[in-house]
Formats: C-alpha cells, sequence, structure tokens
C-alpha cells in the first residue's frame, strides 16, 4: 500500500435505502459499482413486510443493477402484526437475511412501525430459533426525551432488558451515534454487531447549523457533539470486529429535504467508500479500512469474504452539486465540495 493508492477486498454496505421506482433507478446501480452486497432497507411506501414482497423488491434491484454482480440482501419490516408464519417464509425464502425494528414514529416511513416491543416477543422468538438477526432502529420516540438522547435512551429502556430477554439472538444495533452506543457494544462479547455511516464519522451536530440551517446534514439518529463523533471514529478505526460500515444511504428529493419539515436522510452512495477513506486517513487509520468495510460485516452474517478487490486513488475532484433523478434532484453528501479518494 502507498499512501496514496490503496487496493482493498470489495466491501459490502450493510445498511442502505435503495427506494423503488425512479430512485431506484438511478441509485442502485451507484451502490453496486462499489460494494458487492448490500443490506437492504424495507422502508418503503408502503413497507415490505412479507416474503413475497421481498422477493418482488429484489428482482427489481437486480433489474435495475443487472451490469453488475451485486448481491441485495433483503430485510423484512417488523410491524405490530408480523406473524411468526412470516418468520418461517423468510428463512425458507433464503434471500431475506434479516428482520428490521423501528420503533413506530422513530424515521421516514416508520409509521407502520413497533409500538411496544413485546408486542413482537413471539416474533422475535422464532428469529431467535431460526438464526435471523435484528436490525434495530436504536432511538426511542418518547416526546419528552430529548432529540439527542434518543439512543442512549434506547440502550437503557429497550435494548438491555431485550439483550436479557433474547440472548441467543444475533442483533445489530444499526447507525450508532453515541458514545454510549459504542460502549454498550463494547460490553457485550457475542450476538451483537454496528454500523456506522460516513456522515457520522465525518461530522458533528454544528455541521447542521453551520452558516444557518442545513437540511441536507439532517438524518437520523441525528449528528451529535464532537465527542461522539470521536468516540465512532476510535470504534471504526480500531480493528474490533463488532463494528462494520452501514452507509445509511438515504436519498431523498431535494424538494423534500428543502421543506419546512424536511426529511431525515442523507443520500452518499455516490461516493461512498471514499467518504470513509476520508474518515480513515484522518484519523491516520487507513489501514484498518479494509477490516471495518469488507470483513467484518461479511463475519458477521455469516456470509464469505469476497475475493475480488477494489482500488482507491489518492486523485482529488469535486462532487456534483446535485443529482438528477427525471425533473427532480438528489444534492448528494458533500456537494459541491472537493474529495481527496476516487474510486478506479
Ligand atoms: C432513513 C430514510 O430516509 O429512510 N433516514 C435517515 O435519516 N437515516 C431512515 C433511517 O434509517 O432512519
Ligand atoms: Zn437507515
Amino acid at each position: 500500500m502507498s499512501s496514496d493508492s490503496l487496493t482493498i477486498i470489495q466491501p459490502d454496505d450493510w445498511h442502505l435505502h435503495l427506494r423503488d421506482g425512479e430512485m431506484m433507478q438511478l441509485v442502485a446501480p451507484m451502490t453496486a459499482k462499489q460494494f458487492g452486497r448490500a443490506i437492504v432497507m424495507p422502508n418503503l411506501r408502503p413497507p415490505i413486510t412479507t416474503a413475497d414482497q421481498a422477493l418482488k423488491y429484489r428482482e427489481s434491484i437486480l433489474k435495475a443493477t443487472f451490469d453488475s454482480e451485486f448481491l441485495p440482501l433483503m430485510t423484512l419490516y417488523l410491524t405490530d402484526n408480523t406473524e411468526v408464519e412470516e418468520i418461517d417464509k423468510a428463512k425458507a425464502s433464503s434471500f431475506i437475511k434479516a428482520v428490521k425494528y423501528y420503533p413506530a414514529g422513530a424515521t421516514t416511513n416508520s409509521d407502520s412501525g413497533v409500538t411496544r416491543i413485546d408486542n413482537v416477543y413471539p416474533v422475535l422468538e422464532r428469529m431467535q430459533d431460526l438464526a435471523i438477526p435484528l436490525l434495530l432502529h436504536g432511538e426511542v420516540t418518547d416526546e419528552h426525551v430529548d432529540v439527542f438522547d434518543r439512543e442512549a435512551v434506547f440502550i437503557d429502556r429497550i435494548l438491555i432488558p431485550l439483550r436479557q430477554k433474547f440472548p441467543e439472538l444475533k442483533m445489530v444495533l444499526e447507525h450508532i451515534t453515541t458514545q454510549q452506543g459504542v460502549d454498550y457494544v463494547l460490553s457485550q462479547d457475542k450476538n451483537l454487531g454496528a454500523t456506522i455511516t460516513p456522515q457520522h464519522l465525518l461530522l458533528n451536530r454544528n455541521a447542521i447549523f453551520k452558516g444557518g440551517i442545513n437540511p441536507h446534514h439532517y438524518c437520523l439518529p441525528i449528528l451529535k457533539r464532537e465527542i461522539h463523533r470521536e468516540a465512532l471514529v476510535k470504534a471504526a478505526t480500531s480493528g474490533d470486529p463488532r463494528f462494520f460500515l452501514g452507509t445509511d444511504s438515504a436519498p431523498h428529493t431535494q424538494i423534500n429535504k428543502e421543506s419546512a419539515c424536511g426529511c431525515a436522510g442523507i443520500f452518499s452512495a455516490h461516493a461512498a467508500i471514499e467518504f470513509y477513506a476520508l474518515a480513515f486517513e484522518r484519523a491516520g487509520a487507513l489501514h484498518q479500512l479494509e477490516a471495518f468495510a469488507s470483513f467484518h460485516g461479511a463475519d458477521f452474517y455469516g456470509f464469505s469474504r469476497h475475493s475480488k478487490t477494489i482500488t482507491i486513488k489518492k486523485e482529488p475532484w469535486t462532487i456534483p452539486s446535485e443529482i438528477n433523478i427525471g425533473k427532480a434532484k438528489i444534492i448528494p453528501f458533500m456537494a459541491g465540495e472537493e474529495l481527496s479518494w476516487k474510486i478506479s
């Protein structure tokens, strides 16, 4: 490895929103260009709650990425009404790899989410038996809890009791954003992993307000203080196998972001691995990027690591200020800024 070129085993994205329709046609090939596999989030409208819907969704993604070897790994959206039999179908399908838990109302398209965790105990029991991982949007929705504390409170109120009740259920605490998230994952020696996004490694909450309110830096869980960003960088670059790459790339149209009630979500698929390279380089830890991006997630989910490699080079380029989708636009992460790394 020279300092201006880095070749790593092909990475995977363990938390991704591909949307559907025209948006998916545009964004799925961007992910397929970089990543071998991705865990695809089910929060469409309507959400993907059944194995049959997941199969159709998977087929449309495969069509949109036909000229690559990209493998979409599907998830089911857990609701209060999810049947235990649906978990059996998911297992039998072999292409559904996890079930996603959104607390109702926690984030974009989460209104069909779970209202009380005990409503889904029978389903979690079956997932534990069948070894299907549970992916957690780890934030409480309690209006009395400060928005910056919702992850930490989720760990205390929901996650700790849940792990005691289902110790053999594999769980991923998705897009962790706090020191408390890191510390909790480190306190658990099995069946728990965590994904970390590029924006939470690169930015702290000042970015939301720099020079005026910036809706393109609004995502959930919301960006936190600098001490939390530092804790995430330390975890991601530590080589600890419990932490792995999950972009949470979540495209919304410009109009839906720049509105009086803008949507949460940051789109990063256009330069995902480059954003992580920048964060790891700033931490002096480029040598740890491969393990975080290409090994830990595959190992956690029980997939073989890829044999193919990708190369990223030190080659400054300017990120487009906008990306067109039909008549609409997406404003990508770091729009108009110069990025020092580029995938070859
Ligand atoms: C995601 C989305 O837009 O679907 N938004 C986000 O801010 N991360 C949903 C989610 O993962 O919370
Ligand atoms: Zn997400």
